[in-house]
């Protein structure tokens, strides 16, 4: 706008006609192929542009290279493909709800994009999307048929959300180095493999119902690290060395846990429910600003750098693993705030007083003995219940 105001009178003219033409800021309505076809001079739809929910067949914008506005697409349940194959950006969102035929979306040269919010298209199974997007704001992935992400070829990502999408099988994101939003995978295809081969930072990072995840130059993240109901034997964060709240819960076949060179964890770590876990070793692990929460079924546990603990301390297993370091951290105040250890224990259970092994079940947070201690400790500052609830709202 403000370009428009210095701008010569002719190329403010030239401008008023392009306008005319190309939307001029107001939503551009397409009911039809004919519709599209009607901008089909247009390199640049100055607008949003919103498809009638009665759409029905394959839509194409062939000449279109930029939409300076949102896609927008809802309820188009009889619309079965789309395309835009020389568009390269979305300024807003690309947002598709609902399409329920919709089985091709093919954009060939799409790269950029504020947003893309995309929810029930079962029957989209891949993205045609040759260059691929490299730059989104935010991907939330919802409900789709996609198989995997090819398409989705990010380098930067803020929130990048995918979830209920049943036949999700891979996920890889080669080029996605860093990550400033939430990155969330939930409920999809249980076998679903996450492969973030070269992501190095991030914020918060999410993992439930997975088969494997990936992550081997991840180094640092700002916000919380969580595994729930992860299939995975084996998890290995090679090149972490700090994360705020780290989650391992419910991790039926997990049986080993690799993170050589964590160093920080800035809040709470909790690791229950993981019934094959056997051995806990964190030989790195210096300093945890919240509370150390470990419960399941181990013979070994092992953190053999620990300097400092803020928040307290509770493990507790079936297994024979000895409570003499951690005693003597206590004694010599390494570990502050409440403290539990306990080996050989029929119900072992968490800070909070739920199980802490899935066959130990029920009957250990039922027993008055269980609960009742945790409650009454104080919490600390940084509470496990209250910061792992806030996780398990997501
Ligand atoms: C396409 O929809 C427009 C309304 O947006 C209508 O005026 C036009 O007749 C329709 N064209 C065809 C071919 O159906
Ligand atoms: C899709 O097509 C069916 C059959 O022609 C029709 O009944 C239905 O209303 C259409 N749906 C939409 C959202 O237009
Ligand atoms: C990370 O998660 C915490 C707790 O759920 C939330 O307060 C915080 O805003 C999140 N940070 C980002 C960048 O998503
Ligand atoms: C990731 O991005 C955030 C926000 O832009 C930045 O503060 C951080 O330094 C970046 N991390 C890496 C490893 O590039
Ligand atoms: C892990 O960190 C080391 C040292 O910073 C680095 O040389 C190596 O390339 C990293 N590995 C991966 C897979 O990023
Ligand atoms: C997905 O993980 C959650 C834990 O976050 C668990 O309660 C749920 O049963 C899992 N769903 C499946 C289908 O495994
Ligand atoms: C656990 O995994 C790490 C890394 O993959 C591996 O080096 C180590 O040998 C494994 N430990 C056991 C007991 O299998
Ligand atoms: C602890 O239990 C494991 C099997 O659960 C056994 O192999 C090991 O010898 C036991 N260690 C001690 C010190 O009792």
């Amino acid at each position: 706008m403000a370009f428009l105001k210095y701008a010569l009178p002719a190329l403010l003219a030239t401008q008023a006609v392009f306008a005319a033409d190309c939307g001029d800021g107001d939503s551009i309505k397409i009911e039809n192929q004919s519709d599209a076809d009607g901008y089909s001079t247009c390199k640049t739809l100055k607008g949003d542009v919103e498809v009638s929910e009665h759409y029905s067949g394959d839509l194409n914008f062939q000449s279109v290279e930029e939409i300076d506005g949102s896609l927008n697409i809802d309820g188009a349940a009889n619309m079965t493909s789309l395309s835009a194959p020389n568009l390269e950006s979305i300024s807003e969102t690309f947002q598709l709800n609902g399409l329920t035929t919709l089985a091709s979306l093919s954009f060939g040269s799409l790269t950029t994009v504020k947003s893309i919010k995309w929810t029930a298209l079962p029957n989209l199974q891949t993205l045609d999307f040759t260059k691929g997007v490299t730059e989104a704001g935010s991907v939330a992935i919802t409900n789709t048929g996609l198989t995997n992400l090819d398409g989705i070829s990010l380098k930067t990502v803020g929130t990048f959300d995918i979830t209920e999408n049943v036949q999700l099988k891979t996920v890889n994101v080669n080029n996605l180095k860093n990550a400033t939003g939430l990155i969330n995978f939930a409920g999809n295809m249980d076998t679903l493999e996450i492969e973030l081969p070269n992501l190095v930072g991030g914020t918060n990072m999410t993992f439930r119902n997975v088969s494997s995840v990936s992550i081997p130059s991840l180094k640092e993240l700002s916000g919380q690290l969580g595994f729930w109901g992860d299939s995975f034997q084996s998890f290995s964060a090679p090149n972490l060395t700090e994360t705020a709240d780290l989650v391992f819960n419910d991790n039926s076949k997990l049986n080993n846990v690799s993170m050589p060179n964590l160093k920080t964890v800035n809040g709470g770590f909790q690791i229950a429910r993981n019934d094959k876990l056997s051995a806990i070793d964190f030989p790195s692990l210096e300093q945890v600003t919240g509370a150390i929460d470990f419960s399941g079924k181990f013979d070994k546990a092992s953190i053999s750098s620990l300097k400092n603990v803020k928040g307290g301390f509770n493990m507790q297993s079936t297994g024979n693993f000895s409570c003499d370091s951690f005693d003597k951290l206590h004694d010599d105040k390494v570990i502050r705030g409440t403290y539990k250890c306990k080996s050989d224990t029929a119900n072992p259970t968490t800070k909070d007083g739920s199980s802490g092994s899935t066959t130990s079940g029920g009957k250990a947070s039922s027993t008055s003995e269980g609960a009742a201690p945790m409650n009454v400790a104080p919490m600390p500052a940084m509470g496990l219940a209250a910061i792992f609830g806030a996780l398990l709202a997501l």
